[in-house]
């Protein structure tokens, strides 16, 4: 980060989410690019990070929205995507957020179960509206991540089993005001290596074969691109090219299939990062604790998936010493890092956690109500200093 934007921190309240723009639509454009090289379309998943600023973003390029909620579905509307080009998943879809998806006719539901099409079924035909539908599989490939974000596997609750589909396809074209269009797939997040992308590839080829899915345009293989948490400054955009060809090479779409992807944390988890002050250095009977303002109520993922993410000390050039960097809920879990090599923390010291752009603000809570994390980026206006301490 350079200095003039460190010191722009100097008077803001922390902790705050500070996303980069230029890299944030630098990734954008390299991801549409390499998608429209295919042909392929994009869909950003909302969950990853639903702030209005990132999605008028992605909407300014042109990406769809892939969205778990109704009021996903409103977000993703109200900040430029136009409804058709927004899909809906999730296993629990209630019947008054299927009337929000009937009443915007968004693309497309990616249903989950029976009993789902169903409900999505009665509420089109109560409503007089008719649901295009595509069929999540699952279709028991192991994407060899956090068990906590995996999902295609047999053992997870999402989609149809592949056994099941024949049964699904015909509850369709049984069930009035609602369309058969596609299938849907999703493996997994934060995918860094591609034999798994592989792996779906070959089971989609086998299914279709199998299934004879000849006349479905719709093709959606999900979201699950990794980045690089380890060197976000190396790596700061996923390599969309080897992703996508990845597809192109290996996946036989029959002619007039259209192919839907859905990437989240590639699109926006490089742009972000939480910035923190240091309050106290505590000097432990085994360990040195640099205890900051931001906590696990701000970025969720350290204490649940045990993430890591690279933590920079940005104003000091002290020698380095070895702190556990943890916040100030009252909960073991609470930590950022264990005996990370940081230069010397002081009391005020910025410190800067790194590559939570995805599922950082968004998964933020009020536990120990504490406030919400306040939000800046980098087009913002500067503020003038008496401003800043205001806020
Ligand atoms: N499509 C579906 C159906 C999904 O469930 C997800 C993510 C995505 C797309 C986007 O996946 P991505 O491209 O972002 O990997 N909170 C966890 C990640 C949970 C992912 C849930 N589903 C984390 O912080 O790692």
């Amino acid at each position: 980060m350079d200095t003039k934007t460190i010191e722009s921190f100097r008077n803001l309240r922390t902790p705050f989410y500070y996303y980069d723009m230029n890299l944030l639509d630098t990734t954008l454009r390299a991801a549409s690019a390499a998608a429209a090289r295919h042909g392929y379309e994009l869909h950003y998943a909302l969950k990853a990070n639903p702030n209005p600023r990132v999605v008028r973003a992605v909407a300014a390029r042109g990406i769809g929205a892939d969205c778990v909620s109704g009021n996903e579905i409103r977000r993703a509307i109200r900040c430029g995507v136009p409804p058709r080009q927004i899909v809906y998943a999730g296993v629990g879809k209630t019947d008054r957020e299927i009337a929000i998806a009937l009443r915007e006719d968004i693309l497309c539901f990616n249903c989950e179960s029976l009993p789902e099409l169903r409900v999505i079924g009665s509420v089109a035909r109560r409503t007089g509206r008719v649901a295009r539908v595509a069929l999540r599989v699952n279709p028991n490939v192991d994407a060899h991540t956090h068990r906590y974000i995996t999902t295609g596997t047999e053992e997870n609750k999402f989609g149809f089993p592949v056994a099941d589909l024949p049964e699904a396809i015909a509850a369709c074209r049984e069930t009035p005001n609602v369309r058969l269009v596609g299938l849907h797939f999703h493996v997994g997040s934060q995918i860094t290596d591609l034999a798994p992308f592989r792996d779906l590839c070959d089971r989609v080829n086998e299914l279709q074969q199998s299934l004879g899915t000849t006349s479905l345009p719709y093709v959606n293989v999900g979201g699950g691109l990794g980045i690089d948490y380890r060197e976000p400054d190396t790596h700061p955009l996923p390599d969309f090219e080897a992703y996508f060809d990845t597809f192109a090479t290996r996946l036989r779409l029959h002619p007039g299939q259209r192919l839907h992807f859905e990437l989240g944390r590639s699109l926006v988890g490089q742009c972000g990062t939480l910035v923190a002050r240091a309050l106290y250095v505590k000097e432990g009977a085994a360990k040195n604790f640099a205890i900051i303002d931001a906590g696990m109520n701000d970025l969720l993922r350290p204490a649940l998936y045990q993430a890591v993410h690279p933590i920079e000390n940005l104003t000091s050039a002290e020698p380095p010493r070895p702190y556990d960097v943890v916040g100030p809920v009252c909960e073991s879990a609470d930590r950022f890092a264990a005996d990370v090599l940081l230069p010397a923390v002081r009391r005020g010291d910025l410190i800067a956690i790194r590559a939570c752009g995805a599922y950082g603000e968004s998964m933020a809570s009020r536990y120990n109500l504490r406030p919400l994390v306040r939000t800046r980026f980098s087009d913002d206006p500067p503020r003038h200093a008496s401003e800043a301490a205001r806020q």
